[in-house]
């Protein structure tokens, strides 16, 4: 199990080494769609998985550049590593905050092997947060103490900014805003 795993990260390695070789530059509408999502390309913005239907009905998958510009970071292709550590899916289609209202999600993007080793999906979700006027460090400060309402408290004290932050309330789940898409 282990050495396999240790073989597809390998194989991956190689096979993007050979992407990046042959192409010269990582352009988000040539790669292959099941390496789009969290990809960086050249240009430092991310790749993003799109889908459509076909004129017969058929879904197909294509790979476009998005306008979200990475600080620090181009030409990057994530790891297997680190998508398994951050529990995140690279045939997800779209850049959403929905993972961050999943307890299960949320509690992987926080755990240490994701949050301190894979500042590409980090920064993602710092900054989907963000869009939500959520902290993420803060986000996984509360995951810790109380995974099942950490992101509600912190929509609904966000929400409540006048009044007194609603820590513990019980405030209902469809008065969170909806999810930003990018
Ligand atoms: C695209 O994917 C989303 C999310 O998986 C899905 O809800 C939607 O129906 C898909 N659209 C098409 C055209 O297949």
């Amino acid at each position: 199990m282990v050495s396999s795993m240790k073989i597809q990260l390998v194989l991956f390695f190689a096979c993007s080494l050979f992407l990046q070789g042959t192409l010269g530059e990582v352009v988000c509408e040539d790669l292959p769609t099941d390496v789009c999502a969290f990809s960086i390309a050249s240009s430092g913005k991310r790749c993003l998985l799109e889908n459509f239907s076909t004129r017969d009905g058929k879904v197909e998958y294509q790979c476009r550049t998005s306008e979200v510009v990475v600080e620090r970071m181009a030409e990057y292709i994530e790891t297997d590593g680190c998508i398994s550590a951050c529990g995140v899916d690279r045939n997800s289609v779209g850049i959403s905050s929905d993972a961050l209202l999943e307890p299960q999600s949320t509690a992987k993007i926080c755990s240490p092997a994701c949050y301190e080793n894979c500042p590409n999906i980090v920064d993602l979700y710092f900054n989907l947060a963000a869009g939500e006027g959520v902290f993420l460090p803060d986000l996984c400060q509360r995951q810790r103490t109380n995974p099942r309402r950490a992101m509600i408290e912190l929509l609904s004290s966000g929400a409540a900014a006048a009044g007194p932050a609603s820590v513990g309330s019980s405030q209902d789940v469809s008065a969170a805003p909806a999810p930003a898409y990018i």
